[in-house]
């Protein structure tokens, strides 16, 4: 068993006793045990993180280029171990790991190729007492900045925050999901053999209180949080000064109407729920389905939903593997059974297939309530719910009745009311004729209401990981 501990001013190093075992989400087998960071080394870490950034933000970009590109080669080399792990560490099925993990290579070069590309623009001057002079603007990177991520996707929402910061002059601390750190430290490893300076990406596995002392510090320029919305709205509070960037869940939702290709929505959709049995953030949660072709799109929904493989996360073909941890399967079980006992019928129930290895089937309902859990709150679980619309109008109350507003797919062939799903649906990015999990790395990620706050996708991090300073000559 892997013996291991935070990464630190370019070493591994532990002085605190307390450890955290990490188990294979599919067999519940330790797999390593990860030593936990003391407030000292926290202190460390932000230390060395400021000094990295003081030698780190006066390097060319063409620097920052060569170093970043020497990365993707060594990340690129280690595809079959960070599979490997994100079938283990992360329960994710062996195809979407790969999938994973070909994504990554893609936000990678995606920082890579912006690196070329921070500049500013020419702002004109010649008005009142302006005349005579010339103007420009160029951005500087922020100061040390803090990602926390999640477990569901412990490589490429990393990258999210640690590819943009690299590129753009930033140093970061990385603070990995519990369930998850060995992915995060293996790219800790790999930033140092690329030869980047030391203390420019810390990866520090602590527990919660200590991952305060770094949302709070003030020496920190940014906090990028990817993760439940409780913590998420939580931390901003406590954050200071710094800014702040959240992408949260949702109970994500899809409309499916007369006109739409439904064997090809019932298809998507039953991966789109249940794919990693719904540990996804945008994974639909809400069906709403348009009256004349309700029943035929229930029929097929159930049939291919029935099609999807469920157990071991490490064979191929397998969508649907584990629930990160037992407390969440219980939690899950939970709001199916209040939802069931208010009156929802369970068109497939999912409970109780394999509990030795936290594995819960999907579970399809109809006829729920807007207040049972599993409507109102993000489920993060294989579990959708499926109702019935009459009208448009209907459609799109019912869609924008949630607090969370991340992404939202819409299946029709009627432009004009794309056009009106688009202008009225309150979500950050409408997805038509496809699932609400939808998404390219290079592309604008972020919600509205509870969902967040701001935009991932490379540039739109680098943006926020450098200000923009005006000249005036
Ligand atoms: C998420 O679960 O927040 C990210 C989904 C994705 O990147 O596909």
């Amino acid at each position: 068993m892997l013996e291991t501990s935070s990464f630190i001013n370019g070493k591994f190093t532990n002085s605190s006793d307390k450890k955290l075992d990490i188990k294979n989400k599919y067999t519940l087998e330790t797999i390593a045990r990860v030593g936990l960071a003391s407030a000292h080394e926290i202190e460390e870490a932000i230390t060395s993180s400021e000094s990295a950034f003081h030698t780190y933000s006066k390097f060319t970009s063409g620097k920052r280029y060569d170093l970043l590109s020497k990365f993707l080669d060594l990340f690129i080399a280690k595809r079959e171990e960070l599979i490997t792990l994100l079938i283990s560490e992360a329960g994710k099925p062996r195809d979407y790991a790969a999938g994973e993990f070909d994504r990554c290579v893609e936000t990678i070069r995606f920082a890579l190729e912006e690196t070329r590309r921070i500049g500013g623009e020419v702002v004109p001057m010649d008005f009142s007492n302006g005349s005579g002079k010339m103007a420009m603007t160029s951005r500087f990177a922020i100061g040390p900045v803090l990602g926390i991520s999640p477990f569901n996707f412990p490589l490429n929402l990393t990258l999210h925050k640690l590819a943009p910061a690299l590129a753009s002059g930033c140093s970061i601390i990385i603070k990995p999901s519990p369930y998850t750190p060995q992915c995060n430290l293996l790219l800790g490893k790999l930033v140092q053999e690329a030869g980047f300076p030391d203390g420019l990406v810390n990866i520090v596995i602590c527990e919660n209180k200590e991952s305060e002392l770094l949302v709070r510090d003030e020496r920190i320029k940014l906090l990028s949080f990817t993760g439940s919305p409780k913590i998420g709205w939580m931390l901003k509070s406590i954050a200071g000064k710094k800014k702040v960037i959240l992408e949260l869940g949702g109970n994500a939702a899809v409309i499916v109407d007369e006109t739409s290709d439904i064997d090809r929505a019932a298809k998507e959709i039953a991966i789109g729920s249940f794919l990693y049995a719904g540990q996804i953030c945008i994974s639909t949660q809400r069906i709403f389905v348009a009256e004349k072709v309700y029943k035929e799109f229930k029929e097929k929904l159930i049939s291919e939903t029935s099609k999807l493989e469920c157990g071991d996360p490490s064979k191929s073909g397998v969508m649907v593997g584990p629930i990160i941890d037992k407390v969440h399967v219980e939690r899950i079980g939970q709001w199916i059974e209040e939802a069931k006992q208010g009156g929802a019928k369970l068109l497939l129930d999912g409970r109780s297939a394999d509990v030795d290895h936290n594995i819960l089937q999907p579970t399809l309902i109809e006829n729920y309530k807007s207040e049972d859990k599993v409507c109102f709150e993000e489920v993060f679980g294989p579990v959708a719910i499926l109702k019935e619309f009459n009208t448009e109008r209907e459609a799109i109350d019912l869609v924008n009745d949630s607090r969370f507003g991340l992404q939202v797919g819409v299946y029709s062939n009627k432009l004009d009311f794309i056009k009106q799903c688009f202008k009225e649906i309150e979500v950050g990015a409408l997805i038509v004729n496809s699932i609400p999990g939808f998404r390219i790395d290079n592309m604008p990620y972020g919600g509205v209401k509870d969902s967040g706050l701001g935009r991932e996708g490379i540039k739109y991090a680098i943006d926020d990981m450098t200000d923009e300073r005006l000249l005036i000559i």
